[in-house]
């Protein structure tokens, strides 16, 4: 068995006494398996590469269930019975689900890329998707609207994006002391880079040394790489073409991270000698194949759809990632690498979701604000 470290049962609740602002009342009653592990996959050039498979041991299958369950108990213990969010889809399966749970009312938007990997088994007549035929700066801007003109609060607030990712820096640091293993490189496929961030914030909050903290390796697809071109001086081999590209991974869709957030992955880097690169889809392509056997061979298995495509590719780039950084000698050998597979192992695919409601941009905001006011259907 490949498997060094498992927590089963939550991470949330694993560290539930350092969340502040959320009755443990709540996230206990909401919380359902929000678990990871760790597997090593293979040694590659003398470099030890493990997954920290975020994906397999979560309700809906992603990493955003850890933020999902810690921002709808916050909206829950605050006395909230309505939410809003938007999402490129996987975030909006997590948040449906514990709102669901919670018994509140959720309205999620979604641009009609990410419609299938929407879950319709997360929607009830209270908690619902909603397409907007819109680019995703757009649809940002009818959700913020959308909480303004109705006081819904937009889910998850930027502090619980964090707050539930820097659980990543106590659950490795257990993983070390139990496994009695470092990890020298922590590998992530960005969007927002929420994740890596909340990780690394984490480790300061635990007052861990930069000089201990892993290096960082962030990893972005050849359509859709803001941070990989920001953070290089050097032109990767995927912002060498010109032309439209397609997108091969509609979750790491996040084109234009605020400046804020440019400035925090390049802190990161330069705090760790780390980097963010940008695949190309041919290496992608070429690869997908044994990416996902190596994977399968050490027990994560990828979920493909009914037609033969990964349900979700972000955790074979942040593999891709890692392979092509060991292969260039960029980590030394002798090293371990922790690779993040944040989604796409946990849950197989179901048959593409059919929208019950899709709404042209200029009509959105009232229609949603109308749906609202509906109120709570018991
Ligand atoms: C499965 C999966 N992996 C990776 C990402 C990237 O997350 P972030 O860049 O915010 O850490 C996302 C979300 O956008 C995701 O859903």
């Amino acid at each position: 068995m490949n498997e060094v470290f498992r927590e089963d049962r939550s991470v949330v609740l694993r560290y539930a006494q350092h969340l502040s602002g959320v009755d443990p009342h709540h996230l206990k009653k909401l919380s359902h398996r929000e678990g990871a592990r760790i597997l090593f996959l293979r040694t590659v050039r003398d470099v030890d590469v493990y997954c920290l498979d975020l994906s397999t041991l979560t309700t809906t299958g992603t990493f955003k269930d850890w933020v999902a369950a810690l921002s709808v108990a916050r909206a829950k213990s605050a006395g909230l019975t309505r939410i809003v969010f938007q999402s490129s889809g996987n975030t909006a399966n997590s948040l449906s689900y514990y709102a669901t749970k919670a018994g509140m009312r959720s309205i999620g938007l979604y641009p009609p890329a990410s419609r299938r990997r929407l879950r319709a088994s997360l929607t009830t007549e209270n908690n619902t998707f909603v397409e907007v035929q819109a680019p995703e700066s757009e649809i940002k801007r009818i959700l913020t609207e959308v909480s303004e003109r109705t006081g819904v609060p937009a889910l998850p607030p930027l502090k619980d994006q964090y707050v539930g990712n820097a659980l990543r820096a106590r659950l490795l640091r257990d993983a070390e002391a139990s496994t009695g293993l470092h990890w020298d490189w922590h590998v992530q496929a960005l969007s927002s880079a929420f994740g890596p961030l909340g990780f690394y914030r984490g480790l300061a909050e635990l007052q861990i040394p930069t000089g201990r903290w892993p290096r960082f390796l962030g990893v972005q697809q050849q359509a859709v790489h803001p941070y990989a071109d920001a953070l290089s001086d050097q032109k990767t081999n995927a912002s060498d073409d010109s032309g439209y590209v397609p997108m091969l991974e509609p979750t790491m869709f996040r084109r234009r991270p605020s400046a804020d957030l440019i400035k925090e992955v390049g802190e990161v880097c330069t705090a760790t000698h780390g980097q963010v690169r940008a695949m190309s889809n041919q290496q992608y392509l070429d690869m997908e194949p044994s990416l996902i056997g190596m994977l399968d061979d050490a027990g994560v298995h990828v979920c493909l759809n009914a037609d033969g495509q990964p349900h979700e590719r972000a955790g074979l780039y942040s593999l891709l990632g890692a392979l092509s950084a060991i292969e260039e000698g960029l980590v030394a050998p002798g090293s371990k690498v922790l690779v993040a597979h944040t989604g796409g192992a946990g849950y197989c695919g179901q048959p593409s979701f059919e929208p019950e409601t899709v709404l042209h941009p200029a009509a959105a905001a009232s229609r949603l604000c109308a749906m609202l006011a509906k109120g709570v259907v018991q």
